[in-house]
């Protein structure tokens, strides 16, 4: 059995909410060897190493961070993680969990090191970028698995088996909201996720764009993107607003909308949603899907404390949850969960199950095909209408057209 190496590049949010406890849960499966972090500086690899949670759940387990504890925790180091993934055995696996602008040069470093990769979303800014990722993990036999987590979702593979078996026709028009509490601009999102940037479609619009394809299998062909500009508590400036129009190549219509902007004091950790109004035979059809309430209604006695908790709560129960199933410790469950393992198993199998390039190739071929893991790829249309968003917010909302082929592209309409 192979047990491969981990590095995470990044010890920000989402690795404390879901990279770090899966690969805490696949490591005490007993199916990796050491985990590493490395971050900008010490001082998130501390909480994550001081985490009381982590400490219940994972009784007994840790990880090495880079830079070490010992030395000044507000010290960057922006270049270590080439130090540390140079280090690595080859066809290890690293875990890119760093602001969006910087997954392009984690990704190349860690393919010339000859690394599996499992990124977190958006693979990358620009389509040229992904099929140079694409082309260089082809050429070495790599994985490059994108972790678009809502896919594992139940109900998003239930709509994807049942669309695909016809039972939904044809998609007409849809409408998808996410949008993320306020408090969120205190993070250090203000610090990154600026105007010049990203801004909130590309944050996570990207989510309900992928779902539609994913169930669906259309491709857009056009985005508009309408953004307003606000001011983070720092003063910088973002576009946290966000409204697009996404066109489908049968001429489907779906509208996104996302901000940093879901109050606060309101029930569960965000609000999200996809609605998409189909036509099949001579009738209708419908797939409405509620991703923030889940039917919970929780008032407690008090607030239970964490990040945007409230006191009365619609908590989901699919994303990420510990679950106590008698011990050790607690046992992370949910789609969260599923789609750091998804990846993770998917090259630990391709090393476990191939000899040589050409069959990792072709192993390679068969991920993309069966598109159930998002890859450069198959996942392309992702960077398009990423950089076609940000082409059109840019120009005052003006719909950006994406062209597919050799050398996709995207431009705005005439
Ligand atoms: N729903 C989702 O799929 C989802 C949710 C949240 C975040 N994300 C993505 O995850 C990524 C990180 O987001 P986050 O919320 O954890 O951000 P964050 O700002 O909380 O954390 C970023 C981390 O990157 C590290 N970092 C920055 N520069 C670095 C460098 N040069 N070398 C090593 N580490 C460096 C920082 O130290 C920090 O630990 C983003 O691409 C974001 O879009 C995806």
């Amino acid at each position: 059995m192979i047990t491969p190496q981990v590095t995470v590049v990044g010890g920000g949010m989402i690795t404390n909410d879901q990279i770090l406890p899966s690969l805490y849960q696949i490591e005490r499966q007993g199916r990796l060897g050491e985990i590493r972090i490395c971050a900008l500086t010490a001082r998130p690899l501390k909480e994550l190493a001081d985490s009381e949670l982590f400490a219940r759940a994972f009784p007994g387990q840790s990880f090495r961070p880079f830079p070490d504890l010992a030395g000044d925790l507000d010290q960057p180091y922006p270049d270590l993680y080439r130090e540390v993934v140079a280090q690595m055995p080859p066809r290890n696996i690293v875990v890119v969990a760093v602001p969006d602008q910087l997954h392009y040069d984690v990704i190349m470093t860690a393919l010339r090191a000859d690394q599996h990769i499992c990124s977190v979303k958006p693979l990358v800014l620009k389509a040229s970028q992904a099929v140079e990722i694409e082309q260089e993990a082809y050429a070495r036999g790599l994985l490059v698995g994108i972790e678009y987590h809502k896919r594992f979702d139940d109900r998003s593979l239930m709509a994807r088996t049942r669309y695909r078996a016809g039972l939904f026709g044809e998609f007409r028009l849809g409408t998808s909201c996410l949008l993320e509490k306020w408090y969120y601009r205190h993070s250090n999102f203000q610090n990154w996720c600026t105007a010049e940037n990203s801004d909130a479609f590309a944050y996570v619009g990207c989510h309900y764009v992928d779902l539609v394809h994913f169930i669906t299998g259309l491709l857009p062909v056009a985005v508009s993107l309408y953004g307003i500009r606000d001011r983070y508590p720092n003063g910088n400036e973002g576009f946290l607003w966000t409204d697009a129009r996404v066109i489908w190549n049968n001429g489907a219509c779906l509208n996104v909308q996302n901000a940093l902007g879901f109050p606060d004091v309101a029930p569960g950790t965000n609000t999200q949603g996809l609605i998409m109004y189909c036509a099949g035979g001579d009738n209708g059809a419908l797939i409405s899907h509620s991703d923030q309430y889940r039917g919970l209604k929780y008032s407690y006695t008090r607030n239970p404390g964490g990040a945007g908790a409230t006191v009365y709560a619609e908590p989901s129960p699919d994303y990420f949850q510990y679950q106590d199933l008698g011990g050790p410790g607690l046992v992370p469950a949910g789609y969260g969960y599923r789609s750091i393992e998804y990846i993770l198993a998917g090259a630990i199998r391709l090393e476990e199950e191939t000899s040589g390039l050409a069959e990792r190739q072709q192993r390679l071929r068969q991920i993309d095909e069966t598109g159930i893991m998002a890859t450069p790829v198959n996942s392309r249309y992702n960077e398009l209408v990423l950089e076609a968003g940000r082409l059109s917010i840019l120009n005052g909302g003006r719909e950006a057209l994406i062209e597919y082929g050799e050398r996709p592209s995207v431009q705005l309409r005439e």
